[in-house]
């Protein structure tokens, strides 16, 4: 028989083995410390936060723990370990977290801040119909048109410095054209307005840290009254706005006030008018809606701009792109998609621009619906998941001098160098939530990079006495980022390009 001594200490033998053993399985990612309650809250930088993630991930190592009020927050810094997580264990890291402010400002629509699940699914496969690569090629008649009217205007532009709010236009009027059959004049229009005023708010909620109802939603129940609760008071001002935005041009189409019938919104209706049960289809209306609604991407901007900026800081570069392209296309005619796969050196711009002006720095955040264990760490279930994109592109190993605007380094012999990791795998994100847009967003920079290098030569803008200015960006922002200031100008490169270019007005 066991003495009552000996079974007390081989209970509290086990127990203690038990305990330690929790402990070890229950070891969390490392972090900075944080504060009780409110953890790293003050931690999180609202100006370019991929910088002080970045740092860091040099005290830490790639995977950084972060806590606000309550919720982990991992901060991911390897592209390897995103893949391995987000994609390879896509099942069970493919939500998104949810902020009340995406719901109370009428943002809560967007499939890109919808939680995993069938809402999810229905909506993706919605927008993936209507942007899958080969769907993609059909708009690239409507691009080209585009792009060639935009070619004219920067004919007319102003000499000294170019004026950016043209390079919104041709996104936007491509963009509305291709999903509504709606034509837009310029950035006066009302429906333009609305969409920019839209995504203002949407850059607004997205601040890390700002609005404290997103970690502690009880505040939304506070009276708009109340003096200090400015999540309330903007929430209703701004929601009428975002929902016009999703509203106001599929109904101009469902009223039959579109100028072209090959659109997305047309082809969408069609396809709803088969369904004879009145309650689904109504469903079906609604997806729709929501699946046109969120397709003025702004990253696009940001990827061009990126060019823009790199073009005026290298001439050299520049000009190496338009001996490609002459000894291509040749003198007698614009660059066409079918030019595309024989333009290696343009198709490195893309990447580099992709890269050094990372447009979406801290990804798209993913969250983890189940308690998970990496390298040892255990990732409890709830964790949001931040990729440090920015980090992982400017990785010197991968990129030497990463902060160097430099295409060459994914060229080797004149062609792509299949052993660098190409950025697009990084870029647009990861696993099931990765960017459908991308091969739309793809398509649009290869026509406008190919043509302005084909006709124009970018330069630094010159001030008020003839001098040129500094135009290298630093990379501002959050969510989105836009490199920044946009001191550049565009020359025609000769009297043919030019004749090409208005060619296309006839
Ligand atoms: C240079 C251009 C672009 C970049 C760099 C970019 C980048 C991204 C990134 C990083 C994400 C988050 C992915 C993730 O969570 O892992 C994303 C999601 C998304 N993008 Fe893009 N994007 C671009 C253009 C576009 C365009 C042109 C469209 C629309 C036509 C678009 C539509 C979307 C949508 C709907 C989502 C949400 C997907 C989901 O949550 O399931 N994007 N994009």
């Amino acid at each position: 028989m066991l003495s009552p001594v000996i079974a007390i200490i081989l209970v509290i033998l086990s127990t203690t083995v038990l305990v330690l053993r929790h402990k070890r399985l229950r070891t969390l990612p490392p972090g900075p410390p944080g504060w009780p309650i409110i953890g790293n809250l003050f931690d999180i930088h609202q100006e370019s936060p991929w910088i002080a993630y970045s740092n860091w991930s040099k005290t830490y190592g790639d995977i950084v723990l972060l806590r606000v009020l309550g919720t982990p927050m991992l901060i991911v810094s390897s592209a390897d370990i995103a893949l391995e997580l987000m994609d390879k264990r896509s099942v069970i890291y493919s939500s998104r977290p949810t902020f009340i402010m995406d719901e109370m400002t009428g943002w809560g629509f967007n499939l890109a801040l919808i939680p995993y699940g069938q809402r999810w699914r229905n909506l993706r496969r919605k927008v993936h119909e209507h942007f899958h690569q080969i769907v993609t090629s059909r708009y690239r008649n409507k691009q080209t048109k585009h792009v060639h009217a935009f070619l004219c205007q920067c004919l007319n532009s102003p000499e000294r410095q170019f004026n950016y709010k043209l390079v919104h236009q041709l996104l936007a009027t491509t963009i509305m054209d291709i999903v509504y059959g709606i034509e837009i004049k310029d950035m006066d229009d009302d429906y333009i307005k609305n969409v920019v005023e839209s995504l203002e708010v949407f850059g607004e909620i997205k601040q890390p840290g700002k609005y404290w109802v997103n970690y502690m939603p009880f505040l939304r129940y506070i009276p708009q009254w109340v003096p200090g609760n400015t999540s309330a008071k903007y929430a209703a001002h701004s929601r009428p706005v975002v929902e016009e935005m999703v509203n106001r041009p599929f109904n101009a189409v469902q009223d039959g006030e579109q100028t072209s019938n090959d659109c997305v919104a047309v082809s969408m209706l069609a396809k709803i008018e088969l369904q004879p049960d009145i309650e689904k289809r109504k469903e079906e209306e609604t997806y729709a809606k929501h699946a046109t609604g969120i397709l003025y991407a702004e990253t696009t901007f940001s990827l061009l701009q990126a060019f823009f900026c790199g073009m005026a800081m290298s001439p050299d570069i520049q000009q190496r792109a338009q001996q490609e392209l002459e000894s291509v296309v040749g003198p007698e005619r614009l660059p066409t998609y079918d030019d595309q796969d024989r333009l290696p050196y343009v198709q490195a711009i893309f990447m580099e621009c992709l890269r050094w002006m990372t447009t979406a720095p801290l990804g798209g955040s993913h969250s983890v619906t189940q308690d998970d264990y990496y390298n040892g760490y255990f990732i409890p279930s709830g964790t949001i998941i931040i990729p440090n994109a920015w980090h992982m592109l400017h990785n010197p190993e991968e990129y030497p001098e990463p902060d160097k605007f430099n295409p060459d380094r994914f060229i080797k012999d004149g062609m792509i160098n299949p052993a660098i990791r190409d950025p697009t795998t990084i870029a647009f994100g990861f696993g099931r939530r990765i960017c459908p847009g991308r091969h739309f967003a793809k398509d649009t920079a290869f026509l406008v990079i190919a043509s302005i290098l084909h006709t124009f030569d970018v330069k630094p803008s010159i001030d008020e006495n003839g001098h040129e200015l500094d135009p290298t960006p630093q990379l501002r922002g959050s969510a989105v980022s836009f490199p920044s200031p946009l001191n550049y100008r565009l020359i025609s490169r000769s009297e043919a390009a030019e004749k090409l270019v208005r060619a296309t007005e006839l």
